[in-house]
């Protein structure tokens, strides 16, 4: 831990009830200033903070103090200075650089990336591969920013690169833009001197967390919501007020720069290196690369972690490492020739909402999807769009005929993110939640307190269609071949009421059907037929029972006897199953009570289905104890281990708990063993295992 420099004086203000008594020497608040810059460093450019938030809070209200109580100690670079005093300007001045921020070509696949390096190659006249730096291609607003002798005195936006705007006000607000650079410590120090006039160019972003935290406090205010973070970010940096932009959690991150001759600065890399020294933070993910191949396997390495990451991205920057080839491949009128951005397929795109319909799930569930222009987005093609409930479409406020984003993020469905109000025509009338239930026309209803409208009618056609659908799905009876179109067909002509009619049906009363060919009808009886051997896990979730998806199933089916037991469990015994609430608890129960459900249960026992026998216990002696399996286990297999666990009257869990008996790790156990130990679960490894069994 480094050695705290304003200590002293924050132990003399202690005393003091907030307010120092003893005047402090230009040392001491130099000490504190310092101390508070190294704070900022740790946080912004490291991301390692040494302090918590609320203590950093403390050092800064302390100098404030200080500098309020002895205005000599003033100063424009004072860390307390990041929201000055100075009234809201009407416009932001416009300024002129000799160096203009230029923009970067576009590459949409591997070819074009190889085609961008064999110009290059031709124009500098070189042979061979070249030294390249990769960045994320942060997807925010670009600022330039001017330190004057390492102080920071100037931001402006890009603008149209030449041409941009003043907000200096603005950009001081943001903790992430160091007021006064770095002096590098030992051997670099001398070697990349802060030039006298330094311009830094980097992108102004913000945090999807933050950006949802922002939207959160604006619906709960009834405010509009913001689109995306990018947009959020750059009006963040244009407002009149820099007080309301010191409210924005606004970030950081730099990576080009002017005027670093003198510096002994060569290359992208070193740029980036000592960006970091002077206190500038730089994407950690930035990475030298020295072939195409390499290029190709960084993009591919961002590409797969960009849904994880905490701020937005839409490709990654590729530039020439060294700044003498920079400076021979030149550029055109408005990019270089030695940058080039390979962007990501867009995860947002504009659509039109053509209307807006009401869906009836298995659960009665009303469910308002906007149906819009099919659009490409995220590599699929969109044409419905969940709105979820009533909520949120009045919410979000979209009306048919709107022009909207959609957007979709890796495997997540695709999100109607908010209408274009700009672009809305006239005054379309606002989203209305029907009555009655657009399938049986039953009066819907809506619970106190909750967001879901229902339609209560348990004979829904809408829903008995639902379950259907959901009893032959994959992870339920998976019957191939028994999809919503066959279902809609076996219900409408009122072949099939429930689940267990399924297993009635015949080849002879499929052909019947339209468009069912023998064949087809075969296949699906055989499908049918299939299905009759399952586990007991698969055919609990199959049942559909309110709040029990797969995982739910899986520990009912681990932790009950038989389907039986189900059926006649009360509340108090399925809720002393771990894992299962009392909120579940009840709706299984209440499921259970009703003679229709048990009956389609027994019916479906009746006509041949079979569980894969799970092991049954035939001892007690790891009765009440947990066991997770983890990393790769090379004497049995895990399904064996856990039968092993189950046969001797213990559990097998999938993750890790303080209730957790033992963690059984195999190489390369990762953060099950983590949190193993952080909760101090006892981990044993295979050997040790096999002898608790006795092998
Ligand atoms: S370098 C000459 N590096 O992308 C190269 N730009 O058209 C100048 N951007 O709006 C830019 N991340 O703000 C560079 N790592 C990165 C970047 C980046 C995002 C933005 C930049 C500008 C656009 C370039």
């Amino acid at each position: 831990m480094r050695r705290c420099a304003g200590r002293n004086l924050r132990n003399d203000c202690n005393k003091a009830i907030g307010m120092p008594t003893r005047k402090p020497t230009r040392a001491d608040v130099e000490a504190l200033r310092r101390d508070i810059d190294h704070h900022n460093y740790r946080y912004y450019v490291l991301d390692d903070p040494e302090i918590s938030d609320a203590e950093y809070d403390r050092l800064l209200r302390r100098l404030e103090e200080i500098e309020s109580q002895w205005p000599e100690f003033r100063s424009a670079d004072s860390p307390t200075q990041r929201v000055g005093a100075m009234a809201p300007t009407a416009g932001f001045k416009v300024i002129t650089r000799t160096v203009p921020m230029l923009s970067i070509d576009n590459a949409m696949d591997a070819d074009e990336v190889r085609e961008w390096r064999e110009r290059l190659v031709r124009a500098v006249g070189a042979d061979g591969e070249r030294d390249y730096v990769c960045e994320p291609k942060m997807d925010g607003t670009a600022v330039e920013l001017i330190y004057e002798k390492g102080v920071f005195v100037q931001a402006s936006t890009r603008g149209d690169g030449t041409n941009g705007e003043d907000v200096t006000a603005n950009a001081r607000t943001i903790r992430a833009i160091p007021l006064r650079l770095r002096t590098a410590e030992g051997p670099a120090a001398k070697k990349h001197k802060i030039p006298a006039l330094l311009s830094i160019r980097g992108e102004i972003y913000m945090r999807l967390a933050d950006f949802e935290k922002i939207n959160k406090k604006q619906a709960d205010t009834g405010d509009k919501l913001y689109a995306n973070p990018r947009n959020t970010a750059a009006g963040s940096l244009k407002q009149i007020d820099p007080r309301v932009t010191a409210e924005r959690p606004l970030r950081f991150f730099a990576y080009g720069a002017a005027g670093l001759s003198g510096t002994g600065i060569h290359s992208q890399w070193e740029c980036l290196e000592t960006f970091k020294q002077w206190g500038l933070p730089v994407n950690p993910l930035s990475q030298r690369c020295d072939s195409i191949e390499d290029i190709i396997a960084y993009h591919e390495k961002v590409a797969a972690q960009r849904d994880k990451l905490p701020y937005e991205i839409d490709g990654v920057v590729i530039k020439v490492n060294d700044f003498a080839v920079q400076t021979e491949a030149g550029t055109r009128s408005r990019s270089p020739r030695w940058a080039l951005a390979w962007k990501f397929p867009p995860q947002e795109a504009r659509t039109r909402v053509n209307s807006i319909a009401v869906y009836v799930g298995r659960t009665g569930a009303l469910t308002p999807v906007a149906h819009v222009e099919p659009v490409h987005v995220g590599g699929v093609t969109v044409s419905n769009v969940t709105l979820h409930n009533e909520d949120e479409v009045l919410r979000k406020d979209v009306r048919v005929g709107d022009t909207v984003w959609v957007r979709r993020a890796g495997d997540v469905i695709p999100e109607l993110v908010a209408p274009i109000l700009e672009l809305r025509k006239g005054n379309p009338p606002k989203f209305k939640m029907p009555v009655k239930c657009p399938v049986c026309g039953t009066p819907v209803e809506r619970a106190e307190g909750e967001a879901v409208t229902r339609c209560p009618n348990t004979t829904c056609p809408a829903q008995i269609r639902g379950r259907l659908v959901h009893f032959a799905s994959r992870g339920a009876m998976d019957i191939e071949g028994l999809g919503e179109k066959l279902v809609d067909t076996l219900v409408t002509t009122e072949l099939v009421h429930d689940p267990s009619d399924i297993y009635e049906l015949t080849v002879d009363k499929l052909v019947e059907l339209e468009r069912m060919g023998e064949k087809s009808a075969q296949n699906v009886i055989n499908a049918i037929e299939g299905s009759k051997h399952t586990t007991m896990a698969r055919f609990i979730y199959g049942l559909g029972i309110l709040g029990v998806g797969e995982t739910v199933a899986e520990l009912l089916a681990n932790n009950l006897q038989s389907i039986d037991e189900l059926l006649e469990a009360d509340t108090d015994k399925l809720s002393e199953i771990h894992g299962i609430g009392e909120v579940i608890a009840e709706e299984i129960h209440a499921w259970a009570s009703v003679a229709k459900n048990k009956r389609v249960v027994k019916r479906l026992i009746a006509a041949g289905i079979t569980f894969e026998s799970a092991p049954r216990a035939t001892s007690n002696e790891f009765d009440g104890q947990t066991f997770v399996f983890t990393g790769t286990l090379t004497k049995f297999t895990r399904e064996e281990a856990e039968a092993e666990v189950k046969k001797r009257g213990g559990k097998a869990a999938g993750s890790v708990s303080k209730q957790t008996s033992y963690v059984v790790a195999g190489e390369k156990a990762g953060s099950k063993l983590e949190k193993a130990q952080k909760l101090g679960v006892a981990v044993i490894d295979e050997d040790e295992f096999l002898k608790m069994i006795g092998r």
